[in-house]
């Protein structure tokens, strides 16, 4: 397995990209057009979402055609291009393989539908009548899991969308097909794949009623899982390819194995544990302050016990399925810029491969929609109508929604103050932020100072220091839930890390070594001053370097 410590991963959600033909819609020539934004950024592969033919009624994740790109964002031919001019400039593709479930719409399950057993082989099928589902599971999106089909007496399992039917991964003509997809990107020159809920592939043998939850004890992490990754690693060759698997609701050991090189699964893990530390009582749907104490507790559980075990943390904080990190954690009114700067330093110098969601370079905020009538995502659509049910008000509602909903960071990327942020000619598919006249690329790249800029130079100080991308980690001042730090050690190189959490100031203690250390990166001017301790202006970030 190779090493992709000192390498960034920029996250690219073509719907919301560049439209390069005014239908509203973002598409593969469009991210052609800003190949030369994101070489400058410096980043060294490109995680694109789902570009393939799909009903898009979970925004592509929902794949009809593994192997086609949906004529929505352009052609097979487009897609060639971008592989190559992406490679001119030093930046490998990463497909999104969605290999738990198809669309409903895909071949396969049509004919399993017309009554084909082979095919029928391909998803979880049960026997039934319509008045008893197979188990009590829930839905991610919301409702059961199960969906009954009349004309053949059948229930499936979607654990996502009803149109989202699951694989049967215990069927191996199910697992030679999708090495197939793999096979045929691979020979297209795609430099690695991101793989979607792939900790969700392996079901148990029997299913039964969940009476503590929504079922996913069942399904997370299951049975054949690990088994089934090696396998589809080792007979399609992508060893020494970046490959990083989403792990839904999972834990520290798995995430071991599926990341540990020796094991020959992937490359890396995201995992999620930390961005649910605003959900009350585990439900993101009920809003909370963030906890602090448990943000930094689970980065020290995932970056020391990750470190002991030798798996590989992906680091991030924003994607597709996230509202924006500034909004949620920092103070997008007050230190917008400082909170941003400070967000993206505090896990760009930690020990893992870092990812940057489109826009996150430039400090993009929530959406800030009033209306049901502005959301698009089939998830927050779905949940609308859940907390209605549940006695909210609309009000209430839509504030869950604003604070909670997937199209926070869906909203186009804000390219300039032109008119649709220059994302569109053409009405965009999802409303642009309205602040997009005082946050976009185009002011940020011809600014020194900027959020961009900060995001650059955290990009190329991994690439210059062994420390960063190869050192050790340690945390220090556990028991303040205001700061975040830690210590990183490689060779006799080593780095600092201070991270002011939160909107006031904060005095640390300093250890008497420090007095001699530089300022490698900070968010405010001017120098460290170290005497006893260090005061941390609001929502400071400072590394200091031996
Ligand atoms: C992942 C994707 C998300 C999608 C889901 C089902 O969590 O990131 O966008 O809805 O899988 O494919």
């Amino acid at each position: 397995m190779a090493d992709f410590s000192s390498k960034v991963v920029y996250q690219i959600y073509p719907k919301s990209f560049m439209d390069s033909n005014g239908d509203g819609l973002g598409d593969l020539r469009g991210i052609i057009r800003k190949l030369d934004y994101l070489r400058d950024l410096g980043v060294d592969y490109l995680w694109l979402t789902p570009v393939f033919v799909s009903p898009q009624n979970d925004n592509g994740y929902d794949v009809a055609d593994y192997c086609s790109i949906d004529p929505r964002f352009g052609t097979m031919e487009d897609m060639e291009e971008l592989i190559r001019e992406g490679e001119k400039r030093g930046l490998g593709l990463m497909l999104d393989m969605v290999f738990n479930h198809t669309s409903t719409e895909h071949e396969w399950f049509q004919k399993a539908l017309a009554g084909d057993e082979k095919y029928q082989n391909y998803y979880i099928f049960k026997e039934g009548t319509p008045d008893k589902l197979p188990t009590n599971w829930q839905s991610k999106f919301g409702g059961p899991a199960w969906e009954y089909v009349p004309s053949l007496g059948k229930w499936y399992l979607h654990l996502f969308d009803v149109t989202q039917a699951d694989l049967n991964w215990d069927n191996p003509e199910v697992r030679d097909e999708l090495k197939k997809v793999i096979f045929f990107w691979k020979d297209k020159g795609v430099k690695g794949f991101r793989f979607d809920v792939v900790n969700l592939i392996s079901k148990p043998a029997v299913f039964e009623d969940d009476y503590e939850g929504d079922g996913r004890r069942f399904y997370s992490d299951g049975p054949h899982v690990h088994e089934y990754l090696k396998e589809l690693t080792r007979d399609t060759g992508i060893e020494d390819m970046i490959t990083v698997g989403e792990m839904s609701s999972t834990t520290l050991d798995n995430c071991i194995r599926y990341s540990a090189p020796q094991e020959k699964e992937m490359s890396m893990c995201f995992s999620f544990h930390h961005l649910k530390v605003d959900y009350k009582d585990g439900d993101k749907w009920r809003l909370m302050e963030p906890d602090r104490m448990a943000l930094k507790k689970l980065f020290e559980k995932w970056q020391t016990g990750m470190q002991e075990g030798h798996g590989w943390n992906a680091l991030f904080w924003c994607n597709h399925d996230q509202p924006r990190v500034v909004s949620r954690l920092g103070d997008e009114s007050k230190y917008w810029k400082e909170s941003a700067e400070m967000l993206a330093a505090s896990i760009h110098l930690m020990r893992g491969t870092p990812y940057i969601y489109q826009g996150e370079e430039i400090g993009m905020t929530n959406a800030h929609y009033t209306s049901i009538s502005q959301y698009r995502d089939v998830e927050s659509l779905n949940y609308y109508k859940i907390l209605l049910d549940q006695g909210k008000t609309e009000e209430e509602a839509l504030a869950v929604l604003a604070a909670r909903s997937r199209d926070n960071s869906r909203t186009p990327m804000q390219w300039s103050g032109e008119e649709n942020a220059g994302f569109s000619e053409g009405r965009p598919w999802l409303e642009v932020t309205s602040n997009y006249k005082e946050i976009n690329a185009q002011a940020q790249t011809e600014d020194g100072e900027s959020v961009y800029s900060f995001y650059k130079r955290l990009v190329s100080l991994r690439k210059e220091k062994n420390v960063i991308s190869k050192g050790s980690i340690e945390f220090l001042e556990k028991e303040n839930e205001d700061v975040l730090a830690y210590r990183r050690a490689y060779e006799d190189e080593e780095l600092i890390v201070l991270n002011n959490l939160t909107g006031k100031e904060v005095t640390v203690p300093a250890e008497s070594a420090w007095a001699g250390y530089h300022k490698l990166l900070g968010n405010y001017d001017g120098g460290a001053e170290i005497k006893e301790g260090i005061t941390l202006r609001p929502f400071e970030t400072i590394a200091l370097e031996k």
